[in-house]
């Protein structure tokens, strides 16, 4: 598959597996121009949006600082990177999330799934 084509289901590749550190968020900016954080919990990688909802800055630059907990780097809020839910303030609203599949090494990125 390459990479700035999408298959039918709307899946495109967003990063080698290899390449998403288990303690560290990656961003990428999908071929389609989303803006996406991804986050690997062992084998599994989760797709937000790359966008806080508190004030619209990047959240890819915080920190895992629990299994598939990110702390917004700009005010501390927490999100479930599994379902995108919000765990604590300030931010009062979720994260999107977008569906991943893995296909060999690579980590592809779907369609939105919250
Ligand atoms: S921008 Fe994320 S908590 Fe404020």
């Amino acid at each position: 598959m390459s990479g700035s084509v999408s298959d039918a289901a709307g899946f495109v590749r967003a990063a080698a597996r290899r390449d998403i550190d288990a303690a560290v968020p990656l961003g990428v900016v999908l071929p389609d121009g989303r803006r996406v954080c991804l986050v690997r919990d062992g084998e599994t990688v989760y797709a937000v949006a790359d966008r806080c909802p508190h004030r619209d800055f990047a959240i890819s630059g915080g920190d895992v600082v629990a299994p598939c907990v990110l702390e917004c780097p700009w005010h501390g809020a927490h999100f479930d990177v599994r379902t995108g839910a919000v765990l604590s303030g300030p931010c009062t609203d979720d994260l999107v999330t977008y569906a991943v599949q893995i296909a060999g090494g690579d980590v592809l990125v779907g369609p939105r799934r919250a």
